[in-house]
Formats: C-alpha cells, structure tokens, sequence
C-alpha cells in the first residue's frame, strides 16, 4: 500500500483536544490525513489547529470546496474512517443514515473500514438510544471501540472517556492493515475472553509466589481479536501494559481471582484463550503480618496446596460450539510434552512454545506451535507476537467453522 489515506473525524466533545495527538501520530507515521470536524467540534478545538497538524485543507461543511466535490471523493477515497471522539450526537446521524454535514457525507460514501471512538458521559453512553445506535452500526460492519472506564469531565467517573490515543492509534493500524476485504472483521459478533499475565500467590501483605510473564502475548491476542470485530474481555493479571483500546480489561491477582473473573466472563463466550500463567499452587497460608527472621531459628517452611486447573475446567464445562484454547511454555520435548498436556487439559487448541533462548517471556516476539486436538499441527515462525496472535485466532475460527 501506499501512503494509507486516513479521513479523521471528529465530535463535538471535550476529547477533541485527544484527536490532537491522533492526528500527530498518524501523520508522523506517513499517513495522509484530512481532518473532518463537526460543527461543535470546531468549538473545542478550532479549524486552524487540524489543518496545521495535517497539513491539509480542514472543511466541516459540504459547501466548501464544492468544485473538488468533497462529500464524496473524501470518503471513497479513505482507507480508514476514524471518527475520535464520537459523540452519541454523530453515532445517532451516522446509524440514522443523515447526511447533514461533510463528516456525516464521508460515512456513506466511505467503503473502507470506520472505526467510531466514542466518548461521552457514561449515561449517555447506557441510553438506549446509544446502545442501539451502536448495535445498528456495529451490525453494518463498523468497528465501534468500547469506551474506556475512568474521570469523565467535571467531577464524576464511569465509562465513556476516549480510550489512550495511542491505543486508538494502534488499533487503527491493525485495521488498515487488515484492510477492507471481506474476511478482514472475520471475529464480528463473536464474544472471546483472554487472560494474560502471571498470578501472585501471596505469602505475607509483602511477598508472594510469582513468574516472569509480562502479559504481551495475551494483550496481543486481545487487541489482534479488538481489530477483528470481535467483542473482547481481557482478565489480566498483574501486568504493566497498556489497556488496548475497544478491550474491557478485568485486573486480577491471585489464581483464584483470575479463575472466577475467566469464569463469569466466559458465561456466553464463543471462545476462551488462556494465555496467562496460572501459578499451579498457592501457600497453604497467608500471613496477616509481615514474616519476621530471627536469629538463630531456621526458615519455617512454606506449606503449599494445589490451585484448580482454570484451564481443565473450562474445556470440561463447555458448552457446545465454544472452543477453548491454552498455551504451555516447556523446555524439553516440547511437542511430546505439548500434545500431552492437550490431551490432559482436554482443551481444543494448545499453543505450544519453548521457552529460553531470547524468546518468551518479556520479549516482544515468539515462535510456537498450535497443536489441535484434531491432530493439526501449525508451526508459526518466529515473529511479532501478534503475529502468532492472529494464527490463533485462524486455529480458533476453523475451530467455529468445523463444529
Ligand atoms: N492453567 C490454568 N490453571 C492452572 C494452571 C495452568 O488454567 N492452575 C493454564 C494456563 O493458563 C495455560 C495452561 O494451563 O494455558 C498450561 O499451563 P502450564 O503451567 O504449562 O500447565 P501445567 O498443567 O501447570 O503443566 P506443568 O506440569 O508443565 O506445570
């Protein structure tokens, strides 16, 4: 492709001023943008901020610029539609079909993948009138990004605020990377729940039983998911990344607060990916009080006991068409000891790495094997670890297919 032609909208919302550093990150990674704010948006940040950080002419109005007929070569034109922030006001015009204004003219001339951000208080998000504005768009193929949760303008918190700029940004990248064809939103309608991270099993208010696992390869397979349509809940455990945007993140600790959160999110799912590493026992018991040495007397030892297998009880209980997948990081016989441990589990997919050499934990790169419970064995070379995100995503759909 190209230099990729992004059309950016923006809402009359305080947030306009977050589509700022949007646009800022779209240009300076060589996308062409024209920015296309609505009225009131030009009330929060004015035409001569956009059309200096595009570089572009900036038109609200279908009567600027008639001659070029805007309203309709904009749109037919873009590679991706991104309208941050979308307010309830431009989601209802957009599902309503209205073409009262340029950026309402660019959605249905647009033929390339929409992206709606939207932003508002957490009331107006929660109406019905949103609510079913959403579905209808979302319905229509647009991609519609669950706004974040968090201070709202004025005093009160709740969802509704612009997810991280940043994150919109990367979103939007992975769309357009995935471009318009048919097959590039396969996730669609589907509910999917990750977890990632590395559980702690605490042993005194201080201390506790960890692992090393960053959470990278299981916020990658939630945002690749997010990018493909798909409506993505992400239990994480203890990490440090960023929340990826259109993804509902549920922080967890312990093992056993990562199985019930998995669990309830999972009611209704069509498929359960556990990336997260699951500490496998937890210290029989907890101090209340910080664990003292003293001198002369030996370490008490720990007394551990065993935490359920998440991952077992998942594939035991699932209902019909739910497709329930596990990855295991070994370091010695990997594909004897992966197709084992499939088999053990009783999951559908196992994603099998190994671990050491660079590779795995912390890295921003992976190299696996998706062992199906069919017999399929997938080799995934080394790569991005959304790479390997998106081939289990592939494994997880053929899965659908074949049921
Ligand atoms: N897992 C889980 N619950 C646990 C332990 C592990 O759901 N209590 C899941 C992990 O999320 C991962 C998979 O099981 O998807 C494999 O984890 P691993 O630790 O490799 O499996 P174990 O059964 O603990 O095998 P091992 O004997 O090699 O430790």
């Amino acid at each position: 492709m190209g230099q990729p032609r992004i059309v950016l909208g923006v809402g009359g919302g305080i947030a306009a001023y977050k589509a700022c550093e949007l646009l800022r990150r779209f240009t300076e990674s060589g996308h062409a943008v024209r920015v296309v704010p609505t009225a009131s948006a030009l009330r929060f940040v004015g035409a001569a901020t956009w059309s200096a950080l595009s570089g572009q002419p900036v038109a609200t109005e279908v009567w600027e610029d008639v001659h070029e007929v805007p309203h309709v070569r904009l749109g037919q034109e873009a590679d991706l539609v991104v309208i941050a922030p979308a307010t309830a006001d431009v989601l209802a015009r957009a599902a309503g079909g209205r073409a009262d204004d340029l950026l309402t003219n660019v959605l249905l001339t647009a033929r390339c993948p929409v992206v709606f951000a939207p932003a508002m208080h957490t009331e107006m998000w929660e109406h019905p009138a949103t609510v079913e504005n959403v579905a209808t768009l979302r319905r229509r193929g647009a991609l519609v990004i669950e706004p974040a949760e968090g201070r709202l303008t004025g005093a009160d918190t709740g969802r509704g605020r612009l997810p991280d700029p940043a994150e919109i940004f990367a979103f939007c990248r992975r769309v357009v990377a995935r471009g318009a064809g048919a097959g590039a939103r396969d996730l669609a309608g589907r509910h999917v729940v990750v977890s990632a991270g590395g559980t702690r099993e605490p042993l005194d208010p201080v201390r506790y039983l960890g692992n090393h696992s960053s959470g990278k390869q299981g916020y990658a397979l939630a945002a690749t998911a997010a990018a493909r349509g798909a409506r993505v809940t992400l239990v994480a455990a203890n990490t440090a990344l960023p929340d990826p945007a259109g993804v509902r993140v549920v922080p967890v600790g312990t093992a056993e607060e990562l199985g019930a959160a998995v669990r309830a999110a999972a009611a209704g799912a069509d498929a359960v990916v556990m990336a997260a590493a699951v500490a496998d026992f937890r210290p029989a018991e907890t101090s209340a009080r910080k664990i003292k040495k003293r001198d002369g007397e030996d370490p008490a030892p720990i007394a551990l006991v065993r935490n359920p297998d998440v991952l077992a009880g998942l594939a035991a209980d699932r209902s019909p068409g739910r497709v329930v997948a596990g990855f295991a990081a070994e370091t010695d016989d990997v594909l004897a000891n992966g197709r084992a441990k499939l088999a053990r589990k009783g999951c559908d997919l196992l994603v099998v790495n190994r671990v050491g050499g660079g590779l795995g934990f912390g890295s921003d790169e992976n190299e696996a094997v998706i062992l199906d419970a069919d017999g399929g064995e997938t080799p995934v070379p080394r790569g991005p670890k959304e790479d390997l995100a998106d081939r289990v995503w592939d494994a997880v759909a053929r899965r659908w297919a074949a049921a």
